[in-house]
């Protein structure tokens, strides 16, 4: 009976959902109920310097949650939401510290998956919403990666089915006139910079971590270690692990000795993007010693924040 009113009765109730989006599932609580939010950091084992993003059902709503709306805010919103890009902009006075983990600025987006946008508008008002794993770990892309790793009386789960996207939103501050991105995604710069109007400044290592707590510390990692290799045929150097897991390319036709196993990935990035962390925690769950993965080539955003995630899970 994990129906949407029961889910938004529990979240009423102080409770947690997990919920799906068009990106990966998020584990929601009640933007206001500073507690509630305070048990969304325990389930997740979250940092309580990493602010959460704030997902609102309609640009109206979102603005509520912003003390100042810029025009790039407001181009961009029109351009892109309901979608996959979160605005970073002055928080309003009523968002709780525990939010925006004490800053002066506030993350906000509009979800693209019926679920999401029906549980938000039941509720009547602004659910905070980290990806539904722990922290650290592979997002959930599916309702079952989310069952079981939380009491069922703790967490309500509503399965929306496969995310349509796959990687998490791409996250830009917003000011007057400049746009930066935080965290890429499927939404690119080039696509940001035509909607905006103003510049685009792309992400800068250091720059971007202090402007993004949650760009520091591990993410994305699956329990096994995670090799990156370049060209497929140096997965070779790997076949003396205990146990190998390689994600080739399409076709990948090397011959592993055994245990090894090999799964190819889909070719195109939409489909790589959306299959990527079921792929991770499916090589995950066989146990093994490593995870080799092929680095797709390939140009454009998709790419871009798959190889950006890639990277992340594989650095120890
Ligand atoms: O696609 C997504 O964004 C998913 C779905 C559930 O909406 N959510 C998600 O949340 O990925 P989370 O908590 O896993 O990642 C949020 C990112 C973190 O890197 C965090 O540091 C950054 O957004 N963030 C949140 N609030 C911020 C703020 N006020 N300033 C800068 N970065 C912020
Ligand atoms: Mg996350």
């Amino acid at each position: 009976m994990d129906t949407i009113a029961h889910a938004a009765a529990h979240l009423r109730a102080g409770g947690l959902v997990a919920m799906p989006t068009e990106t990966v599932y998020g584990l929601a609580a009640i933007a206001r109920d500073a507690e509630a939010v305070a048990r969304v950091f325990r389930a997740k084992g979250r940092p309580s310097n990493n602010p959460l993003i704030v997902h609102a059902a309609t640009l109206a709503m979102a603005q509520e949650c912003c003390a100042a709306w810029p025009p790039p805010a407001e181009a961009l919103a029109r351009a892109f939401w309901p979608g996959p890009v979160t605005l970073v902009l002055p928080r309003a006075a009523w968002v709780p510290d525990i939010v925006t983990a004490g800053g002066p600025t506030v993350a906000v987006r509009v979800p693209r998956h019926p679920v999401a946008l029906a549980l938000i508008e039941a509720v009547g008002q602004p659910l905070v919403a980290p990806s539904a794993n722990r922290s650290g770990y592979v997002s959930p892309t599916t309702a079952n990666h989310v069952w079981g790793v939380w009491p069922r009386s703790e967490v309500v789960v509503l399965d929306g089915g496969p995310c349509e996207v796959g990687l998490e939103s791409t996250v830009v501050a917003v000011d007057e006139d400049s746009v930066r991105v935080l965290r890429p995604g499927v939404i690119g710069a080039a696509e940001l910079a035509l909607a905006a109007g103003v510049r685009v400044l792309e992400r800068e290592g250091a720059d971007a971590t202090a402007a993004s707590p949650g760009l520091i510390g591990p993410h994305y990692q699956p329990r096994a270690r995670l090799v990156l290799v370049e060209n497929p045929e140096d997965v070779r150097a790997y076949f003396d692990e205990t146990k190998l897991v390689f994600l080739g390319p399409p076709g990948v036709s090397i011959d592993v000795p055994r245990p090894h196993v090999v799964l190819a990935m889909p070719g195109g990035p939409a489909e790589y993007a959306r299959n990527l962390y079921g792929m991770l925690r499916g090589a995950d769950a066989m146990e093994p010693s490593a995870i080799v993965v092929s680095v797709p080539g390939g140009a454009g955003a998709v790419w871009d924040a798959v190889r950006e995630r890639l990277a992340r899970a594989a650095s120890r």
